[in-house]
């Protein structure tokens, strides 16, 4: 059986220490960093840009995965993956030019991924498919940590499963819980994100082992 991936999004850190939230990463146990950009444009929030990437890159050589949540993604895509980005994921209803930026990120040795929002169709990464590492469901519309999960989207994970076969990886982002993840991972989830169920977790070593260890 594969391994499941944990990305905690520091967005549910402190944003005074985020040197010490992906240090602590590290020792509790997660694989990937999951940074969450936001414009105020596409989403009602907004939180960091291209300086953090930069700054956690001097911090840690884990896996930072950059979710962009960001009007125009192609423009400032060079800049993050200069920044230290690993994988970069955006929203294809933000982007003009979709294919070439997913190739774009390839080019550069990254993991390229595209994110679909709970009433975004599965079958829109069709023409995608063969240009993706990474195809992330969103569990909660996209704007803030700590939402709930929207269950409906556990049958989007069968159906993304079946375009997948296995040629990229699928990720789900919002609500995860170590209550839910067991069922999420049974239909074919490889990465988790999970901000909130970490962080604010009383031990969050134990919530990054619960998950990972779900099925056993
Ligand atoms: C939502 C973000 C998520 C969020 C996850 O807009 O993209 O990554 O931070 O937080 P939790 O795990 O608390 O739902
Ligand atoms: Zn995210």
């Amino acid at each position: 059986m594969t391994e499941i991936l944990v990305a905690p999004s520091i967005l549910s850190a402190d944003f005074a220490y985020m040197g010490e939230a992906v240090k602590n990463l590290k020792k509790w146990g997660a694989d990937w960093v999951h940074c969450d950009v936001m414009d105020g444009k596409f989403v009602p929030n907004i939180t960091f840009g291209m300086p953090m990437v930069k700054a956690l890159r001097k911090e840690t050589d884990m896996t930072l995965d950059v979710h962009l949540m960001i009007d125009s993604p192609e423009t400032y895509i060079p800049r993050f993956i200069e920044a230290g980005a690993d994988v970069v994921t955006f929203h294809a209803e933000t982007c003009a030019k979709v294919g070439e930026t997913l190739d774009y990120i390839r080019a550069q040795g990254k993991k390229a991924g595209l994110v679909l929002n709970p009433d975004v169709e599965v079958d829109t990464i069709i023409p995608y498919a063969h240009k993706v590492d990474v195809v992330m469901l969103m569990g909660v519309f996209p704007g803030f940590g700590g939402q709930k999960f929207i269950t409906s989207v556990l049958d989007k994970i069968n159906k993304l499963k079946e375009i997948s076969n296995g040629k990229f990886l699928i990720e789900l982002d919002g609500g995860v819980t170590v209550s839910n993840v067991k069922e999420m991972v049974e239909r074919g989830v490889d990465v988790v994100v999970a901000g909130s169920s970490v962080f604010g977790a009383p031990d969050p070593a134990q919530a990054v082992r619960d998950i990972k260890n779900c099925l056993h």
